[in-house]
């Protein structure tokens, strides 16, 4: 890679021949439209107007428009190429919050790798991804894209998501450049719609949903993206504190900031600017370099220099920086920068790292009577459910390049998998997941009655999650639940196999079936991971990246919570269906919960469970008192106490108790994988720095205040195996 310094003369000596003009055009980013080369595109891009390019451009069209660019413009200015990679490119791997149930950031970065290389050989430069934003309510339809709820979990995510696009060199023939994104707040969406106002106080912000930022901007992320959401009435899009004061001085980003699609021009529609000119200029006051598919920058910011509205120095900054990004990924260098191949079919090793992220982001729930894994001789089995032969719904949300011909549905991977070991009946019940048609399910429900063991791939399809798709009802869509139960009727086991993306209100189903296992959206070795997992060749180790909620009245519904000053658990719990005529207000008890569901989830933040079983034991520390600066040293026994050899995720969370700002009642402070034989034991070590302990406090300040903390260990977020230790000055 070329030098820094280097760098900065080259982006020097270009910027001194630029005018006002081409200048300009680095900020531009537009999208292609399809039907070819137009006259106008040719124009702009020949006068240098335009600086980058995103999604939908084919290889051979990006090639010419590349072409166009670097040998027709005055000063040759490569373009920078962008697309949403955002779980694989042609090899898709699970949805990113599947990812984040791998609990496993190095597999995650192998999987940004492995996208960044085919999408860099189709002539791609830079990903919008890995979007880093908190997910605390599951009717977001982006949850999906997101790593959950937790912000340490997040950050591990976003981190490894960076290293793995960009790697070591970012002018490597096989790296893209990160954007993390949305800056931010845009997880926070009042009432779990998307696009809508996030109410986040600054202490929040900072403590929750600013910490994945961070740690992007200090693996090295080269963009970061802002978000099309408001927080505190100003969009994120015009906010100078959030772009320039956070981003910029405190975190000392040098990359570039990029809007979010026509965000610029949405602050008219939010109320913040009169029209769009006047958003150019507050967009680049705070600190946007370049504007995303919306053309106030392309319109007016020439006009805003020459009328004096914009300082020419805010200019040439913001070009500087893009320009540092197209020397970085040597697109001047790159010989010759315009060849782009078209998408080639996946290679084995990205399969099987497909799979392998499929299997280990796959979390078992329910497992009555060990009904899994199934026994190859439990033939026949019936294969049921809208989602079992599908190869498109199961690559999930922002699936751009992925094909349904490279990807092995349920079906296809159990029918592999058995061969003719046993006999496998199919029937879809449903054509899909939203359908309402029952006329399919007499022969499904035959199906069931005659065979040994039913298997239910059912959940949501992939247009159901992503961008603009919240829903306000998490159930099962369609005729689903009622085919479930008709099934489970037949009295025949059934394992229910939920593919989708976000958390559904399953509680009903889940207790009509014998097993439930939650396989999000597993990509294009999603169906093979299933079978392998189904039939045992191995455990299920994935673990909940986001509490599940009983029902959607419960939302927000997320384990870091505050205490308050009545705690759910403070009194006996009495029912809705329990309490008598006419009882008096003090019998119900003053707590923080639902009179008709109580406080708990349907499933905690963590959770999932194994084939095998594991105890937790000895825990120990290294001390009960530590200082700023130093590390507490937690070991901890696992003990594999069941009979087949399998993966768990251990888990530290801690406690501040009392502060000077309330603290939440736990917080995810370090995880590990360990895989353990049967009956085996290790000892498994957390290294706990007390910096990692802090907060901002009343004046904004992080602090790692004295006093004093619980720690616990265990495979979820409920875990009760504790030691204190105090923060002494
Ligand atoms: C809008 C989305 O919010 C953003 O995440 C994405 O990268 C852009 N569209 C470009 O597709």
């Amino acid at each position: 890679m070329a030098e820094i310094g280097d760098i900065d003369k080259r982006v020097g000596l270009l910027l001194g021949k630029m005018t006002l003009r081409e200048k300009i055009g680095q900020m531009v980013q537009v999208s292609y439209r399809g039907g070819g080369i137009s006259d106008d595109l040719k124009h702009r891009l020949r006068e240098g107007r335009i600086g980058s390019m995103l999604n939908g451009v084919p290889p051979e069209i990006n090639a010419e428009i590349q072409r166009i660019a670097v040998e027709e413009s005055r000063l040759g200015i490569p373009l920078i190429m962008g697309r949403d990679v955002v779980h694989g490119f042609r090899t898709i791997f699970p949805i990113p919050l599947g990812q984040a149930a791998t609990w496993d950031p190095p597999l995650a970065e192998a999987c940004a790798r492995a996208a960044a290389g085919e999408a860099a050989a189709a002539g791609i430069h830079w990903t919008f991804a890995p979007m880093m934003d908190i997910a605390r309510d599951p009717r977001w339809g982006r949850i999906a894209e997101s790593f959950g709820e937790d912000p340490y979990l997040t950050s591990r995510f976003a981190e490894a998501a960076v290293r793995g696009f960009q790697g070591k060199d970012l002018a490597a023939p096989d790296a893209i450049a990160a954007c993390a994104k949305h800056f931010a707040g845009y997880g926070a969406a009042e009432g779990g719609r998307d696009y809508d106002t996030a109410n986040i106080p600054e202490r929040l912000l900072r403590d929750v949903y600013l910490p994945p930022f961070k740690a992007a901007v200090d693996a090295g992320t080269a963009t970061v993206m802002t978000a099309f959401n408001e927080i505190d009435g100003v969009p994120t899009t015009g906010n100078g504190r959030l772009l320039r004061g956070m981003l910029r001085d405190e975190w000392g980003f040098g990359g570039f900031v990029v809007s979010d699609w026509e965000s610029v021009a949405e602050m008219v529609a939010h109320g913040f600017c009169e029209d769009d000119k006047e958003a150019a200029q507050k967009a680049l006051a705070a600190g946007v370099d370049m504007e995303m598919q919306s053309s106030a920058y392309a319109d007016h910011l020439e006009s805003l220099v020459s009328e004096g509205a914009v300082p020419g120095k805010l200019i040439d900054n913001a070009v500087r920086r893009i320009l540092k990004v197209k020397f970085g990924l040597g697109l001047f260098e790159k010989p010759p920068i315009y060849a782009a191949s078209s998408s080639k079919a996946p290679s084995r090793e990205n399969l099987d790292l497909a799979k392998q992220a499929a299997l280990k982001s796959v979390v078992l729930l329910k497992n009555k009577n060990k009904i899994l894994p199934l026994s190859k001789e439990r033939s026949p089995i019936a294969v049921i459910g809208p989602l079992a032969d599908d190869a498109y719904e199961i690559l999930g949300t922002w699936n751009r390049d992925g094909r349904i011909e490279d990807t092995v549905t349920p079906l296809a991977g159990i029918r592999k998998l058995l061969g003719d070991s046993a006999e496998i009946h199919y029937a879809a019940g449903l054509e899909y997941s939203r359908s309402r048609d029952t006329g399919q399910f007499a022969r499904a429900v035959e199906l069931a009655r005659q065979s040994k063991a039913v298997i239910f791939f059912g959940g949501e399809e992939a247009i159901l999650s992503g961008e603009a798709h919240s829903r306000a009802c998490l159930k099962l869509p369609g005729a689903q639940s009622e085919l479930i139960e008709e099934i489970a009727g037949a009295g025949t086991p059934v394992v229910l196999v939920i593919l989708a993306g976000r958390p559904l209100t399953i509680g009903d189903v889940s207790e009509k079936v014998d097993a439930v296992l939650y396989a999000w959206h597993p990509g294009t070795m999603g169906g093979s991971a299933l079978a392998d997992l189904i039939f045992g060749i191995e455990a299920p180790s994935g673990k909940l990246p986001v509490t599940f909620p009983q029902t959607e009245g419960q939302i927000p519904v997320y384990y870091a919570h505050k205490n308050t000053g009545r705690p759910p658990d403070r009194t006996p719990l009495t029912m809705l269906e329990d309490i008598p005529r006419r009882a008096a207000q003090s019998s119900l008890g003053d707590a923080a919960r639902y009179l008709d569901i109580g406080y708990l989830p349907l499933y905690p933040f963590g959770y999932g469970l194994s084939y095998a079983e594991f105890a937790y034991g000895g825990l120990q520390i290294s001390s009960d008192k530590i200082r700023r600066g130093e590390n507490l040293r937690v070991s901890v026994q696992v003990t594999n106490i069941g009979n087949v050899d399998a993966e768990e995720v251990a888990q530290l969370y801690v406690r501040d108790l009392s502060a000077s700002v309330t603290r939440p009642v736990k917080e995810l402070k370090g995880f590990q994988r360990v895989r353990l034989k049967a009956k085996q034991t290790k000892t498994i070590v957390f290294d706990l720095s007390a910096e990692i302990l802090g907060f901002h406090d009343g004046e904004m300040r992080y602090v790692v205040e004295p006093g004093e903390f619980h720690l616990w260990v265990g495979g979820d977020s409920r875990a009760d195996l504790r030691a204190e230790f105090q923060i002494v000055e």
